[in-house]
């Protein structure tokens, strides 16, 4: 089963923005969309590593800074190839707080 622990408010996030997480895996970049969906996925673009969490947020895919890689959010697969995917996260949003996977925060990262 998986435990979700809290980390702050739908409402810090801008829609179409992003915050970042530090976790014991890494740093997780958590998006919120325009109609209010949130998604977490490692922030770091598997092409050359560029910085997701600053990327554009358009329906449910994000569009890395650097090269302008399109990746599907559900999924964490970038678009209209299979050249790479970035690690998603278990989120939610329940009475406008935002949960991740206490997966996340407590498992240390595999070598
Ligand atoms: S680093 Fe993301 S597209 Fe190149």
């Amino acid at each position: 089963m998986t435990v979700f622990i809290d980390i702050g408010a739908l409402e810090d996030i801008p829609r179409q923005g992003a915050r970042v997480i530090r976790t014991a895996q890494g740093c997780v970049a958590v998006f919120r969309t325009m109609d209010d969906r949130v998604f977490a996925l490692d922030d770091r673009c598997p092409h050359k590593g560029g910085p997701l969490s600053e990327g554009i947020v358009h329906g449910d895919r994000v569009t890395c800074p650097l090269h302008n890689w399109v990746f599907d959010m559900n999924s964490g697969t970038a678009q209209g190839a299979d050249e790479g995917a970035v690690r998603t996260w278990p989120v939610r949003v329940e009475q406008g707080r935002i949960l991740i996977s206490a997966e996340l925060v407590s498992r240390p990262r595999a070598a």
